[in-house]
């Protein structure tokens, strides 16, 4: 089952935005089979982030996401990666759908509330960045029949 690793970035926490997003994905259908709640070190950001080390914003990027504590959270479903960006939305949240989790609570680039992996080699690595194998369940949900076809 393909899987995707999820941040709940430190402006989503504060907003006091946790349960509002984490019920978006349970809803969509994707089974959490990790989660945590931790002040991510700066080492582990510029790692996390490392793609992005030349750009500009990269400074900014990494003070954001250190600032204060996130949730991060392993899900698992059908086309896991594709599906939960399209329920985050659009990077800029001005041109983020109405109904996306952008789109819905969030106005600008720097404050846009969620990380979701942008592919699915992405997805093992960044989960296998932020989880060991013991903090992971894999486990049958009773509704996957009603779920997963
Ligand atoms: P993320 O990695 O956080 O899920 O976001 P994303 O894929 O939609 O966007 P990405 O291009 O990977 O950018 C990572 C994060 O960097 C910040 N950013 N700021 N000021 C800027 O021009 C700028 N561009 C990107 C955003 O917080 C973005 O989510
Ligand atoms: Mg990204």
């Amino acid at each position: 089952m393909e899987r995707t690793f999820i941040i709940i970035k430190p402006d989503a926490v504060q907003r006091g935005l946790t349960g509002e997003i984490i019920k978006r994905f349970e809803q969509r259908g994707l089974r959490i089979i990790g989660m945590k709640f931790l002040r991510i070190s700066r080492p582990l950001a510029e790692k996390h982030y490392a793609v992005h080390a030349e750009r500009p914003f990269f400074a900014s990027l990494v003070n954001y996401i250190t600032s204060s504590p996130v949730v991060v959270i392993a899900l698992e479903g059908t086309n896991a990666v594709a599906a939960a960006r399209k329920t985050i939305g659009a990077t800029k949240p001005q041109e983020a759908e109405a109904g996306t989790i952008r789109g819905d609570l969030a106005l600008e680039i720097g404050r846009n509330l969620v990380h979701g992996s942008d592919s699915v080699e992405n997805g093992q690595i960044e989960v296998a960045n932020f989880f060991t194998e013991a903090e992971l369940t894999s486990w049958p949900r009773n509704n996957d029949p009603w779920i997963f076809e």
